[in-house]
């Protein structure tokens, strides 16, 4: 699927065993994406990958020099998320990242695939060639955990919002008919994180969002791994009470002023100016890729970047 990788004899390329969880922990570190952390519990992540994804390594003289991940979104036209593909910075360019990622086309029977790259020009450069098209920017957004209610509250704020936490497979059943996506094995993944719950936000009695929040990994405050907004909801209306509702403000056990809350973005999404304006902050970007631009839609979604 990669024109003009040559294949180098002495990568290998194998699906991954939990021995090689802390090599591949090693790789992810080196380049400042450890997935492990002080208040996750073992390797949490990695555990979700192996028995719910596709996990490769890239192998040369018996060391292992890079990973890739694939998670399955399903539903009637189900699509392949890469969640990671990293290189062990002293083996950079040598060709194990295009190795890995054709691993993955190869292990993996999808017609579509997603991502959110990095700004790194290898990887972009990667998912071009493959056929994934870089098609808007993913914002990682920080705010207040309490967010301000916007000043054109009197025009558009719902006068009875309501929101609470459900069951993981309400929240991906809904999803589902709303998009077409069924994120049902992440949704559970999602809430077993510390902190974690699925929760759906109504308005006048209807559902106009569901998602997953949980604790933050490194630092005190939550993080909103997901939300999918109704096809027939305000997306600005949906995201801002979804952000301000309970389980999302929930803070940590202790309350700690430097509690944040931390979120990802589609450039497209239409409250992206608003939330600019309340006090949210830009800490990050990566590039949303697909094979299949019309797949996602970036005002219906606060994309998790590990899984879509
Ligand atoms: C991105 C990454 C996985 C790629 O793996 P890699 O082994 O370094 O990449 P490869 O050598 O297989 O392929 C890189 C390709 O990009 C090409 N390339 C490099 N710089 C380029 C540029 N500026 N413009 C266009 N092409 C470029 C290389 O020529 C190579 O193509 P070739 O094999 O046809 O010569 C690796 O560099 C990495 O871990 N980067 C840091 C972490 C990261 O950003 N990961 C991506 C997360 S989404």
């Amino acid at each position: 699927m990669i024109d003009g990788a040559m294949p180098d004899p002495g990568i290998q390329v194998r699906p991954a065993t939990r021995d090689d969880f802390e090599s591949i922990d090693r790789i992810a570190g080196a380049n400042g994406e450890p997935t492990t952390a002080p208040r996750w519990p073992g390797y949490l992540y990695l555990d979700h990958l192996l028995a719910e994804a596709t996990l490769l390594v890239a192998e040369r003289d018996g060391a292992i020099i890079g990973y890739a991940g694939a998670a399955v979104v399903g539903g009637p036209r189900p699509a392949a998320h890469v969640t990671d593909l990293f290189v062990d910075p002293e083996a950079y360019g040598q060709g194990a990242g295009g190795r890995l990622l054709r691993g993955l086309f190869e292990a993996v029977d999808v017609a579509d695939w997603t991502t959110s790259s990095s700004a790194d020009p290898r990887a972009l450069t990667l998912y071009a060639r493959s056929g994934m098209q870089p098609v808007w920017p993913i914002l990682y957004l920080e705010a207040p955990l309490t967010l301000p209610v916007p000043d054109t509250a009197a025009e558009w704020w719902p006068g009875r919002a309501k929101s609470g936490e459900v069951g993981p497979g309400d929240t991906s059943a809904l999803e589902l008919t709303w998009s077409g996506r069924d994120f049902a094995a992440h949704y559970r993944h999602w809430a077993s994180r510390p902190g974690g719950v699925a929760f759906r936000v109504e308005v006048d009695g209807r559902a106009v969002a569901v998602g997953a929040v949980r604790d933050g990994r490194m630092g005190p405050g939550r993080v909103l791994d997901h939300l999918a907004i109704a096809p027939d909801a305000d997306p600005r209306l949906a995201l801002v009470t979804a952000l301000r509702s309970t389980p999302v403000r929930t803070p940590s056990p202790q309350p700690d002023p430097a509690a944040r809350l931390r979120f990802t973005l589609g450039g497209p999404h239409p409250a992206v100016a608003l939330l600019l304006a309340l006090g949210c902050r830009i800490t990050d970007h990566d590039t949303f890729c697909t094979t299949a631009p019309e797949l996602v839609d970036p005002a219906r979604v606060v994309p998790d970047p590990s899984f879509g």
